[in-house]
Formats: structure tokens, C-alpha cells, sequence
């Protein structure tokens, strides 16, 4: 796309902005934003013919951010807070968020899940140009389906540098009953800059090549297992748990002690209700449980790495005991065995009839060892590039499907590292269930998932470990019309 249309495009959106309904109430746009103490804004909402459109603003960062007694890290964060403040609305209102970006580079944010209108979908340099230094761009979308999403920069490395948040559009009328509930936002924290893997700064290896970022440890909202978030309950009470992992590359297996989780939720879409021990969650995905609380005590909540950090904590905590922490070290059980969620459990409520494919795409994902000068570069710098039928993005060519089809996409795992597979602007079918991020597991692991091409544009379709996306696992997804 070059630079006129995206002109085009910014100023079509204006246009929506400044002849939107909601508007006339709203006083021509401006609007009393209460200001907290923090700094931050609260969303203010007006409400048109149309429904009400939720105003909120964030401003991408240079922050302080203390990690308990680790010490203080510059991050880039959006509003100073990691994660980002959760952004929570109703199904169906519209959301209109400012971004303003005071960072050193460019930026744009990417509402992960939300089947949004393309322009809106922020992938710098295909839905829009970065918004640049100083400057602001209005996303407005309206926030549907309900669910847990998350919103994160999607430019370049940002998002391991601390850009990320919760997203949560909350139901009308949720096939589940629970008298309170939390949002959990897993992320692996890199005190340091980003980089590539391979290059010259970045973190060690690991006995099969495959390089882990130099993470100095997994938070959850962001408090470090020394310091952990607690989360109270009352005995009897039913708590909904949003579990959401915007982590860089870490895949998480999650248990609660003491309790079995019912998974009610896999990417926002509900499922019939299945209990479980533990489960595992990947970079983009999320998952919701309930946890009926009849275990009085001081639990442990923990999330346990595929790599070699100490696991992330949290407290489950009963105001009606005594206990105020779990005993020193104690892992949940759930942690080491247990039943374990499979995706083949779940089973998506009013699933739609499978439809037969009008296309097929057969993806072979790998890896494959890159260096200037071949295999190896100078000074022994030796870098992963990840393929997708042998080809990394932006070399590579765009799938290609027409609006209305049923399409089928195929992978195959030819590599020892599994990779999330994410598709913005559609749900997909994976077995029973309505995702939008499938993990492909390692050596040969194979997924099939289908979906509807019900949203025209181009759409980015890549693994959400940022390393693998960074180094080439990715393709775009192209509407092409029918001539
Ligand atoms: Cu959260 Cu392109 O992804
Ligand atoms: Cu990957």
C-alpha cells in the first residue's frame, strides 16, 4: 500500500469520527476525562442512537517500572503501567482510543482477537503507517464479539519492552454464573532492549540451538513470584479467572492449588464447561475458568515456563482463613500432574456446521540456522530464521483466498519449538472449538483450522512468539476479488 492510500484511509476514518451519531451528544468530541491520581484517565462513555462509544486514552511511553526489590527498569509502557491498564467494555459498545505515541520510534497497537474493520487492525505498514513520534491516531472499532482479549504494540520488538494490556469485552448474558472475578495477565519480562536471537547481545541457547530471550523472570500483573499478586475469595464463592498471555515467547502451564479449574472460555469464545487440573497457555492466547472456592486456606497460583525460570506466582487467598500465604515453595499440583486440558476436550457452544473448504493451504513450519556468509557469521553469530514453507516474511508470498470462501489451513510443526499460529481479523475453527491463536506442537505436531473469509483486507497471520514472528514466521493473508 503506499502512502496516498493510507492518507486515504486516515482521513476516510476522520470522516466516520466527525459524522459519527454518537457524536452530536458527545458536544463535537470533546470531552471531561476525570483524571486519576495516577496519571492516568478513566474511560468516559456517551451515548448516541447508536449505543454508547467508550473514550479512552493511551500514551506509549518511556517508564520507570519497579519490579518489587529487583530494582526499577526503564520500560515502554502504555500509561506507565505494566501490563497496560485493562480496558474493559461492554459487548457491542464502539471504543474509541486515542493512542498518542511518545516514544522514541514509531508505534501502532494491535487489538489481538477482536475481528475489527482492517484498517483498524494496527500492523505498521499494512493496515497503516506507524504512528510517528509525537504524534496520535484514533482506533475506533466497535468491541464484539465478548471476551478476554489483549491489545499490544505491534512494531517491531515493542511489545517485549513492556507495550501490552487486557482487553475485556464483557458479555450481555454469559452462559455461566460466578459471583466475582480476576484478570490474570501472565508475561515473561526482559529488563533490557529487545533484540533478535543470534545477534551478538542476546540471550544463551539452549542444548538444541533454539535460543530463549535473556527474560530475568515471569510476572503476573506484573508482581514477581517474590512479591505476588493475591487474589481473595470468600468460601462457597465461584470466581471467573481471565488468564491472558501476552508473554514475548513463553508458554505457560497453569495450575491453581488445591483447586481443579472449569475452562468456560479459549480465546474469548465460550465452551461448555470442562474441569481440569492444569493447562497450557501460549503468547496471544487466553483462556477463562471458574474455581468454586470450598478449599479454605492459602494457595498457590503458579505458571510454569517451557524454559528455565522459576515459575510465576500468585496467592489464591480466603478472607474466611487464617493462612496468608501457601508454605514456602509449594507448588500447585496440578504443575506435575493431574489432568491436563486438550484442545480435543473443549467443545465450542452453538459450534456452526462444519462447512467443506474451498481452499486449501498446506503450511510446513521450520526452522532454519541463518548468519552473513551462511551457516555462520562472523565472530561464531549464528541467528534462527523461522520459515513458513521455507520462506520468512516479508519475502513471502501472500495466501491468497476471496471473500466468502471457507478456507482450510493445514500446518505441519517440522521444527523442535512450538509456535502459536495467530489470525488476526477471524475466529478459526481448531476441532470443536472458535480460536483465534492455536499452539502446532513440536516434531511434526499438526493443526488443521478453518474459517470463514467474512472480512475483507489484508490480514497478518504469524506465530505470536516475537522472536519467531520477528525472524520471518508470518504471511499475510490477502482478499483478492474475484474478476
Ligand atoms: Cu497479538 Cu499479530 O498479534
Ligand atoms: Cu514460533
Amino acid at each position: 500500500m503506499d502512502r496516498r492510500k493510507f492518507i486515504h484511509v486516515a482521513f476516510t476514518n476522520l470522516g466516520a469520527l466527525a459524522l459519527g451519531p454518537q457524536l452530536s451528544s458527545a458536544g463535537f468530541g470533546v470531552q471531561e476525562r476525570p483524571q486519576q491520581e495516577n496519571g492516568t484517565r478513566q474511560p468516559s462513555s456517551s451515548s448516541g442512537p447508536m449505543g454508547t462509544t467508550r473514550e479512552i486514552d493511551l500514551v506509549a511511553e518511556v517508564a520507570q517500572f519497579e519490579v518489587a526489590s529487583r530494582g526499577v527498569f526503564e520500560r515502554w509502557l502504555y500509561n506507565g503501567q505494566f501490563p497496560g491498564p485493562e480496558i474493559r467494555v461492554q459487548e457491542g459498545e464502539r471504543l474509541r482510543v486515542t493512542v498518542k505515541n511518545m516514544l522514541p520510534e514509531g508505534t501502532t497497537v494491535h487489538w489481538h482477537g477482536i475481528p475489527l474493520h482492517n484498517p483498524m487492525d494496527g500492523v505498521p505498514d499494512v493496515t497503516q503507517p506507524p504512528i510517528g513520534t509525537g504524534e496520535t491516531f484514533v482506533y475506533e472499532f466497535e468491541a464484539a464479539p465478548s471476551g478476554s482479549f489483549m491489545y499490544h504494540s505491534h512494531f517491531g520488538f515493542q511489545s517485549d519492552r513492556g507495550l501490552v494490556g487486557p482487553l475485556i469485552v464483557e458479555e450481555k448474558k454469559a452462559h455461566i454464573d460466578y459471583d466475582r472475578e480476576y484478570t490474570l495477565v501472565l508475561t515473561d519480562f526482559l529488563p533490557g532492549v529487545p533484540v533478535p536471537l543470534g545477534s551478538a547481545t542476546s540471550g544463551g541457547g539452549n542444548a538444541m540451538g533454539m535460543q530463549v530471550p535473556p527474560y530475568v523472570g515471569l510476572l503476573i500483573n506484573g508482581r514477581p513470584p517474590e512479591a505476588p499478586a493475591v487474589f481473595s475469595v470468600k468460601t462457597g464463592e465461584r470466581v471467573r479467572v481471565r488468564l491472558i498471555n501476552p508473554s514475548g515467547a513463553t508458554i505457560y502451564r497453569f495450575a491453581i492449588g488445591g483447586h481443579p479449574v472449569t475452562v468456560t472460555h479459549a480465546d474469548g469464545r465460550p465452551v461448555e464447561p470442562f474441569k481440569v487440573d492444569a493447562l497450557h497457555i501460549a503468547p496471544g492466547e487466553r483462556y477463562d475458568v471458574l474455581v468454586d472456592a470450598r478449599n479454605p486456606g492459602a494457595w498457590p497460583i503458579a505458571a510454569q515456563p517451557d524454559n528455565d525460570l522459576p515459575p510465576a506466582r500468585a496467592i489464591l487467598r480466603y478472607t474466611d482463613s487464617n493462612e496468608l500465604s501457601p508454605r514456602e515453595g509449594a507448588l500447585p499440583e496440578g504443575l506435575t500432574g493431574g489432568r491436563m486440558l486438550q484442545l480435543a476436550d473443549l467443545r465450542g457452544l452453538n459450534l456452526p456446521e462444519p462447512r467443506k473448504p474451498n481452499r486449501t493451504f498446506n503450511l510446513a513450519l521450520s526452522g532454519g540456522m541463518r548468519g552473513p556468509g551462511g551457516m555462520m557469521g562472523p565472530g561464531g553469530m549464528m541467528g534462527t530464521e523461522w520459515l513458513i514453507n521455507g520462506q520468512a516474511y516479508p519475502n513471502a508470498a501472500p495466501l491468497e483466498i476471496r471473500q466468502g470462501e471457507t478456507v482450510r489451513i493445514r500446518m505441519l510443526n517440522q521444527s523442535a519449538m512450538p509456535h502459536p499460529m495467530h489470525m488476526h481479523g477471524h475466529f478459526f475453527r481448531v476441532g470443536n472449538v472458535i480460536k483465534d491463536t492455536t499452539i502446532v506442537w513440536t516434531h511434526t505436531g499438526h493443526v488443521e483450522l478453518d474459517f470463514i473469509a467474512n472480512n475483507p483486507g489484508n490480514w497478518f497471520f504469524h506465530c505470536h512468539n516475537l522472536y519467531h514472528m520477528e525472524a520471518g514466521m508470518g504471511r499475510l493473508i490477502r482478499y483478492v476479488s474475484t474478476e
